[in-house]
């Protein structure tokens, strides 16, 4: 007797379809897994057997050999449990059912309940691309990936009631999508608390709306962590598309909330120096998303930038340039998307008051060095808006006059994102950050007066021609936020004024 059950596996993000193929036979009753099947999947065999019994199944006194084809591609994950064992009912005459337009995903408990996977979006947007027309999977994932179109999707709660399903005895209702709902943003802290620091305030308004990289570095207790704080306050919102993939990694990162599997809001990862770079990059033998992809579409937030170990910086070179990571093991490699933003805050030395007027620095030319030293200009160059986060004056701190709110900031800063949704559609770029050399020229238009002032700029100062790119890009950006289609001097002197701090720590 033969039979074959569709499912989807999973290796990293990439879903790839599995036929579960099984023959019974008479003989010593046995169950034989064959196609790259890792340990997970063998211990599936004990996993069905015991819950089988328990539900009341009778499976027939067999040998039952199964192949995972591709027999060529490794599987692993608990979650073949489920076309497993739909195929062992199948052959053994327990279902009588047409299961070809089927696709079957999910962990067996020992007493038949059919348990969460991680990575359910990806393998339910692989099986509608397959053809697939109905999908099962367990119950708690079937909001999540219902959100894809041209599948039915079915969330099965014990393998008694699929197998009734199955058999037309009782139905299971097919499953509603998780509702892509902006959630009320309840507990960011605003930016009214927030005293004077105007232009600060003015580079990350900037940031949030280009999707730039910033940096905020100054002394002590002046509001950079604060500052940094208070982004999630003012991000505009998530496309449907940014949502489905930044979901789609949280689903494998196993992070995903379950009352609300859609990810809705931008993520924001405010992550500790003590990060290895496994935590930071990714890794692991069979590799998981790290932070920074976990930031994807959102902001990555490191505070402290040069207590960071300078290795772990260091492999932020490439993500930060492609927006995406590759992370290579035994197991073969991975690539997840990391699209973010970065925000990072420093002191410029130790004792943080290098370079900070009316402030007296006590560490030697050495300790400075070897501090800003910890920020290599690779990285450095990578991090369009630099800015000073200087002293607060006392009568700002103490006056009683309100600050601007998160709410009117987040207004503007929607405005200059749904400015580049327009100019960009039909592209695969977002953002101005993302602003590609062949469009640079035709999108990012200077008036005279600012081609005139960005010329000079670069003669006085030797610029890069990197450093030119990221200036126009942010000029963008800035006449976004100004409504304007033309750049100006203003908008340019802006973007040139945030490339001024490394030549004053760095150079
Ligand atoms: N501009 C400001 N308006 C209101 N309160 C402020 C401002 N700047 C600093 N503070 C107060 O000072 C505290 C310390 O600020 P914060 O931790 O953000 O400083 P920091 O620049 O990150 O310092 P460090 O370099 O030591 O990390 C804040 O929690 C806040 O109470
Ligand atoms: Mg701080
Ligand atoms: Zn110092």
């Amino acid at each position: 007797m033969f039979a074959q059950v569709n499912s989807i596996g999973l290796f990293g993000l990439n879903a790839f379809p599995v036929t579960t193929e099984i023959s019974s036979s008479q003989g010593v009753p046995a169950v034989n897994i064959s196609g790259l099947a890792d340990l997970s999947v063998q211990e599936s065999r004990l996993r069905i057997k015991a819950a089988a019994e328990n539900c009341g199944i009778k499976l027939p006194k067999a040998v039952f050999t199964i192949n995972l084809a591709p027999a060529d591609v490794k599987k692993t994950g608990s979650f073949y449990d489920l076309p497993i064992l739909v195929a062992m009912l199948s052959v053994s005459g327990v279902l009588d059912c047409d299961l070809s337009d089927c696709a079957f995903i999910g962990e067996v408990s020992l007493n038949g309940d059919v348990c969460f996977v991680q990575g359910a979006l990806s393998m339910a947007i692989k099986a509608a691309e397959c053809g697939i027309k109905r999908l099962f999977l367990p119950y708690e994932n079937a909001a999540e990936a219902a959100v894809v179109k041209d599948i039915e999707v079915y969330g099965v709660k014990n393998i008694a009631s699929l197998a009734a399903h199955l058999n037309g005895l009782s139905f299971i209702p097919r499953a509603k999508p998780a509702q892509f709902d902006i959630l009320e943003k309840i507990g960011i802290p605003d930016f009214a608390d927030v005293k004077g620091q105007d232009s600060v305030k003015g580079a990350i308004e900037t940031a949030a709306a280009g999707f730039h990289n910033i940096l905020l570095i100054g002394p002590p207790g002046t509001g950079k962590s604060m500052i940094a704080k208070r982004i999630p306050g003012i991000l505009p919102r998530m496309t449907f598309e940014e949502s489905i993939e930044t979901t789609q990694i949280h689903s494998v990162a196993g992070i995903l909330n379950r009352e609300h599997p859609l990810v809705t809001e931008r993520p924001f990862r405010d992550v500790s120096h003590t990060a290895s770079s496994v935590g930071l990059i990714g890794g692991g033998s069979i590799p998981k998303p790290g932070e920074i992809s976990i930031a994807h579409n959102g902001v990555l937030f490191l505070d402290e930038f040069p207590e960071f170990d300078r290795k772990v910086l260091e492999t932020l070179r490439q993500p930060l340039e492609n927006g995406e990571i590759t992370i290579s093991r035994a197991s073969g490699s991975i690539t997840y998307p990391c699209n973010i933003m970065l925000a990072a805050a420093m002191n410029p030395c130790p004792c943080g008051n290098y370079g900070a007027t009316g402030k007296v620095c006590t560490c030697s030319k050495k300790q400075v060095e070897n501090y800003l030293g910890k920020i290599s200009r690779p990285v450095l160059d990578r991090i369009d808006i630099q800015v000073e986060v200087p002293s607060v004056k006392y009568e700002e701190l103490s006056g009683a006059e309100k600050s601007e709110s998160s709410e009117i900031i987040a207004e503007r800063v929607q405005k200059a994102r749904d400015i580049q949704l327009e100019r960009f559609r039909g592209t695969d770029i977002r953002t101005n950050s993302q602003i590609t050399p062949d469009l640079l020229r035709e999108v990012c238009v200077m008036d005279e007066q600012a081609g005139q002032f960005l010329k000079n700029a670069f003669e006085k100062s030797g610029l890069s021609a990197r450093a030119y790119d990221r200036i126009l890009k942010v000029a963008r950006t800035c006449a976004d936020l100004d409504g304007a289609e033309i750049i100006n001097k203003r908008h340019v002197a802006r973007a040139v004024q945030y490339r001024t701090l490394d030549r004053k720590y760095w150079a």
